[in-house]
């Protein structure tokens, strides 16, 4: 991680700020499941936008860590969709440059929301052993970094089991007052402080199946309140 000062990737590419008077589009602009019409204010990033931002930073990537083995961290649960497709985009550069980016592919995973309020405990679960990381160059794939909370748990964590470098990408880190102290080496977009859903980010398990993210509406909030 970098702290908020320093920009680790080479490229000096801070991400795409999202400033807090975007309104985001109209939903009628694009398709959508239409059991969520309800539970939707806007489209905030649609879907082909995730896709050509990711296409980056996967470039971004192969260029600080070309030529090193790496292995992926993907953080459960939010993480898969953005890990699947990171991945299948720097396999894409791999195919098609003389740098070359050997990964393997592990999974960790984590829980601190209900509703939309953190929640003080934080679990990791689901995590087999990671001494598998001993000395290996690390790359962690989280979807969202707000409070930094979770993230500072998360490297403890792995920390523990000693690799010889880690990496963090986010796809999106929030702006909440506090900030997250460290940012991802590598950040997709940069948004603000509001509760966001699709491409894998869920309000309670709901919205996973959405492939924009996407603003929760007051009556989707209540809907699948727990
Ligand atoms: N949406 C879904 N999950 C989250 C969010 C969010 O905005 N922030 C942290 N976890
Ligand atoms: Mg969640």
């Amino acid at each position: 991680m970098a702290d908020n000062s320093e920009n680790k990737s080479g490229s000096g590419d801070c991400g795409i700020v999202i400033r807090d008077d975007w309104p985001g589009y109209s939903l009628d602009l694009f398709t959508y499941p239409q059991h969520y019409s309800e539970d939707l204010e806007c489209v905030y990033i649609p879907h082909g936008v995730i896709m050509d931002r990711t296409e980056r930073l996967a470039r971004n990537i192969m260029d600080d860590l070309g030529d090193h083995d790496i292995v992926v961290l993907c953080v459960l649960k939010g993480g898969y969709q953005f890990c699947a497709d990171l991945v299948e985009r720097i396999k894409t550069l791999n195919r098609n440059s003389s740098k070359t980016l050997p990964m393997s592919v592990d999974f960790i995973r984590l829980k601190s929301y209900l509703n939309d309020q953190s929640t003080e405990d934080l679990h990791i679960i689901g995590a087999e052993n990671l001494s598998v990381l001993s000395g290996k160059n690390v790359l962690i794939v989280e979807v969202i970094v707000d409070t930094g909370k979770t993230m500072k748990t998360l490297l403890n964590h792995v920390e523990g089991f000693r690799p010889k470098m880690i990496k963090v990408a986010g796809l999106l880190v929030k702006r909440v007052p506090n900030g997250p102290g460290c940012l991802p080496d590598y950040v997709g977009f940069e948004i603000p402080n509001r509760f966001v859903v699709g491409y894998a980010l869920d309000y309670n398990e709901y919205f996973r199946d959405l492939n924009h993210i996407c603003v929760i509406s007051e009556s989707g909030k209540q809907k699948y309140k727990v």
